[in-house]
C-alpha cells in the first residue's frame, strides 16, 4: 500500500515516514526542499534500511501536483505536512501563508476528489482553540478566532475539508497537534530549524549546546504555579505513531464519520522552568535562562484531553517528557558533530 507523504522531509514528516515504512507502507514523500535537507533520505534509510520515493515538487505548482497524481495514479492515502509554521513569519507575509497552506491544500483535495475512495490526514494544532476556557482540552472545545495567519490557515484547512468530504469519496482525519518535540532515538533525524529557533525546546538545545548565551523565558507573571506558560509538548515519534494508526483507520473503512478531529497530545502540561529544569536533568547541563516580557500572542496554558485519541483511534503517547528531552538533546549534539 503506497502512502504520498507531503513535506516528508520535515521534522514531523521524516519522522512519520519511518514510523510508515516500519509498518510495511511504501512511502513516495514530496518535499520542495524549502525548511528540510535531502540528507534525510539517508537518516531514514539508515533507520529503516530502505530511502521512500522522493519528488521534489512544490505544491504552489498546480501541474506539478496534477501529474504527480499521473505517475502515481494508485495512490489514494495522503498525510499532508507540507506548510509554512512560523507563527511571527505569518503575521509579517500573509499570503504567504495562504498560499503555502491553503492553495496547496485545495490543490491536493482536487486530485483525490477525482477517486472513487481516498483518505486525508491533515495536519492542525491546538492554535484552533486559541485560550480555551477548561483545561484539559476536548475536541468538542469551540475554535476561536485565529490570533495569527498561519492560526488562520489551520482554522481554513479544517474547514475546506469538512466541506469537501461531504460531496467526494473523501474520507479525512483532522489531528490537532499539541508541541512536537524531540527526535528520533536513533539520532539520524530530529528538527533542523533555520535561524533563530522560535520553539522553545531547539532554542534550549541550541542555548545547551553554547550556540546561542540564554534562554529568554517569555514572562513569568502567567496565573500558573509558577508564573510561565503551560503546554503539552509530546515526543515527535508519537506523534508520528499517530498519523500511522489514523491512515490505517481510513484504510481499514473504521471511521465513524468521513471527518473525525483527534488531539494529539500526552495530556499533561508543562512550564517553561519545568522543562528548563527536566532538561537539565536528562543533560546534566545548567541552562543559563532570563525572564523576559511575555512574547504577543501566546496563551497561558494549553493540555489535551487525550481520551478520544486513546479509545477511539487506540493509540496513546508513551514516551516521557525525559525520554523527548533527552532525543533532542542528543540530536542537537550529533547534529554539532560533538555527540
Ligand atoms: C507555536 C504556535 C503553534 C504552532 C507552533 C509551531 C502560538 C501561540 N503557537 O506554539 O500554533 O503550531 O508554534 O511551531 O504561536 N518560549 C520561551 N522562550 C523561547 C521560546 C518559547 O519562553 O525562546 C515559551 C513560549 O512562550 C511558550 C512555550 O515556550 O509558552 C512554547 O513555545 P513554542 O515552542 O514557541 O510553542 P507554542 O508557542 O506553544
Amino acid at each position: 500500500m503506497k502512502i504520498l507523504v507531503t513535506g516528508g522531509l520535515g521534522f514531523i514528516g521524516s519522522h512519520t515516514v519511518v514510523e510508515l515504512q516500519s509498518k510495511g507502507f511504501d512511502v513516495v514523500v514530496v518535499d520542495n526542499l524549502s525548511n528540510s535537507s535531502p540528507e534525510v533520505l539517508k537518516g531514514i534509510e539508515n533507520i529503516t534500511g530502505k530511502q521512500p520515493f522522493f519528488e521534489n515538487i512544490d505544491l504552489r505548482d498546480k501541474s506539478a501536483v496534477q501529474n504527480l497524481f499521473k505517475k502515481y495514479s494508485d495512490i489514494n492515502s495522503v498525510i499532508h505536512f507540507a506548510a509554512s509554521k512560523a507563527v511571527g513569519e505569518s503575521v509579517e507575509n500573509p499570503l504567504l501563508y495562504y498560499e503555502n497552506n491553503i492553495s496547496t491544500l485545495v490543490y491536493l483535495l482536487q486530485e483525490l476528489q477525482a477517486k472513487k475512495e481516498a483518505h486525508f490526514i491533515f495536519s492542525s494544532s491546538c492554535t484552533v482553540y486559541g485560550q480555551a476556557e477548561t483545561m484539559p482540552i476536548t475536541e468538542d472545545a469551540p475554535v476561536q478566532l485565529a490570533m495569527s495567519p498561519y492560526g488562520n490557515t489551520k482554522q481554513i484547512g479544517e474547514e475546506i475539508i469538512s466541506d469537501v468530504v461531504k460531496v467526494t469519496g473523501i474520507h479525512s482525519i483532522l489531528l490537532r497537534y499539541f508541541n512536537p518535540i524531540g527526535a528520533h532515538p536513533s539520532a539520524e533525524i530530529g528538527e533542523l530549524p533555520i535561524g533563530v529557533p522560535q520553539n522553545l525546546v531547539p532554542f534550549i538545545t541550541q542555548t545547551a549546546m553554547g550556540l546561542r548565551k540564554e534562554l529568554s523565558v517569555f514572562g513569568n507573571d502567567y496565573p500558573t504555579p509558577d508564573g510561565t506558560a503551560i503546554r503539552d509538548y509530546i515526543h515527535v515519534v508519537d506523534l508520528a505513531k499517530a498519523h500511522v494508526v489514523a491512515v490505517q483507520r481510513l484504510i481499514g473503512k473504521n471511521n465513524l464519520s468521513k471527518v473525525e478531529t483527534f488531539n494529539v497530545g500526552t495530556g499533561k502540561g508543562s512550564s517553561v522552568l519545568e522543562m528548563i529544569t527536566a532538561f537539565e536533568k536528562v543533560s546534566g547541563q545548567k541552562l543559563p535562562y532570563r525572564i523576559v516580557d511575555r512574547r504577543g500572542g501566546d496563551v497561558m496554558e494549553a493540555y489535551a484531553n487525550t481520551a478520544k485519541a486513546n479509545s477511539v483511534l487506540g493509540w496513546n503517547a508513551e514516551s516521557s517528557l525525559e525520554e523527548a528531552l533527552a532525543s533532542a538533546w542528543k540530536w542537537e549534539q550529533k547534529i554539532r558533530n560533538k555527540a
